[in-house]
């Protein structure tokens, strides 16, 4: 395990044989920087290193710059803002190694996993199952099996009939009864869930009956969880949540509050604390965790890929890049990312010889597409971006941990990401204390 710590990069599981063009970098190479969060600048030496992570393969795939410090910064932030509230990070919004890695070496070692494939992610560094919550409502019977014969003691469920399979086949697992949060300002949301999990229990009244019911079939109810919906900004649906939680207490005594996901990219909104404070010692005696994903890790990693193609269509001038809306670039997918009409994201030019950092000159709306043949597969239809970059020029993103490797496929046999490097610099300070949100979202 120290092993890929020692060599600082790490390849996914396809990774392929550097190229033998390996040496050749253009003297006149360019690398473009494109930032993504505001006041997030790397400074000159930080773009230095980033330029030699390129100079490795400069005809190569897109590759992941991995940041432990961003990590760790905001893990030791949560430790300070909510000591109360075990953090077990979703993996599903980011599963490269060294992230897992850190989380396993950091003060909590606590995960989110929704399926037997990621609980063998875990487990594989050495995770005990009781450090492990398996939170998924709706679960294939062989993965309960495995989850079973792995020792997991907790899961979540939202149906009768869920809870009628893992008592047929893990009658000893306990249960978190999910329930459905209708989201607030459900525009700002990158995903809504209420649509689709939680018990939408319409009264007190119904949520005591139906606690009743779950008792009356002997099952180990052990608390309550919730997801209040999954954005950049976070979710504001936290004190809504609590309360509908605690209402339901009255008489069903449970021993976990599981506030799921929906903390922000950036710091976590005054709002979400106080909410979240009503927790803390509350006398009804339970313990308090969370799945954080994005929180964690969005903006951990930076994501370098470069221009394949430049061509002008109907008019307008178009870059292909080396990624696409399959790969790294599914955020806008899945995740409710739009790159569409802005103006102000790239900031920085460094020459492949190391020239002095210029500032963009020439700016213009273009089109950003994919590496794919999909006609659909377009990153931006209008972005104000250089107009004269060039192929092979290397444009840096970041921002880009959350919702970005973990869903991408290899539509059209084609591959991304397939090396990531560790680099352990900080970013900039922020100017201003202000959440960093990304940019303004068009959903
Ligand atoms: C059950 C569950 N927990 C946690 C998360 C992580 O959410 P977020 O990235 O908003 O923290 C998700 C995201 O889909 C989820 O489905």
């Amino acid at each position: 395990m120290t092993s890929f710590l020692k060599q600082n990069i790490f390849s996914s599981q396809n990774a392929e044989q550097l190229p033998q063009t390996i040496q050749v970098i253009k003297l006149n190479h360019h690398i473009r920087f494109q930032i993504i969060l505001f006041k997030r600048k790397l400074t000159i030496s930080q773009q230095k290193e980033f330029l030699n992570y390129a100079r490795i393969d400069p005809f190569g795939h897109s590759f992941l710059i991995y940041n432990s410090n961003e990590l760790k910064n905001k893990i030791n932030q949560w430790k300070l803002t909510l000591p109360w509230i075990t953090p077990h990070y979703a993996i599903k919004s980011n599963p490269i190694e060294p992230l897992i890695y850190d989380i396993i070496n950091g003060p909590y070692g606590t995960f989110d996993c929704a399926s037997k494939g990621e609980i063998q992610m875990v487990m594989k560094y050495g995770v005990p199952a009781s450090k492990l919550v398996y939170s998924n409502p709706v679960k294939e019977e062989k993965d309960i099996i495995f989850a079973k014969s792995k020792g997991v003691q907790i899961t979540s469920a939202d149906s009768i009939e869920e809870l009628i399979k893992i008592q047929k086949i893990a009658p000893q697992m306990k249960i978190l009864w999910r329930i459905s949060i209708v989201e607030e300002n459900p525009e700002q949301m990158a995903t809504l869930f209420s649509g689709k999990f939680g018990d939408d229990v319409p009264s007190l009244d119904a949520a005591h009956k139906r606690f009743k019911q779950i008792q009356q079939m002997g099952i180990q109810l052990r608390g309550i969880h919730f997801h209040c919906g999954s954005a950049i900004q976070g979710s504001s649906s936290f004190g809504k949540a609590i309360d509908l939680a605690q209402d339901y207490s009255m008489d069903t005594r449970w021993k976990m509050l599981d506030v799921g996901g929906g903390f922000p990219t950036g710091n976590i909104h005054e709002n979400a604390i106080n909410a979240l404070k009503r927790t803390e010692n509350d006398p009804l005696g339970y313990e308090v965790i969370a799945e954080p994903g994005r929180h964690f890790s969005a903006n951990s990693c930076s994501l370098l890929f470069r221009i394949l193609t430049k061509r002008i269509k109907h008019g307008r001038l178009c870059y292909h890049v080396n990624e696409s809306l399959y790969h790294s670039f599914n955020c806008i997918l899945m995740d409710g990312i739009s790159f569409e009409n802005q103006n102000d994201q790239f900031y920085s030019v460094l020459n492949s010889d190391e020239s002095e950092n210029s500032k963009i000159s020439d700016q213009g709306n273009v089109s950003i597409f994919g590496m794919t043949c999909d006609g659909a597969d377009v990153i931006a239809n209008n972005i104000t971006a250089p107009t004269d970059m060039n192929v092979g020029d290397w444009v840096c993103m970041q921002g880009m941990g959350s919702y970005t490797i973990g869903p991408k496929s290899t539509f059209n046999g084609m591959k991304s990401t397939t090396k990531i490097y560790q680099w352990s610099g900080q970013l900039e300070q922020q100017s201003e204390a202000q959440p960093q949100i990304a940019i303004s979202q068009t959903f």
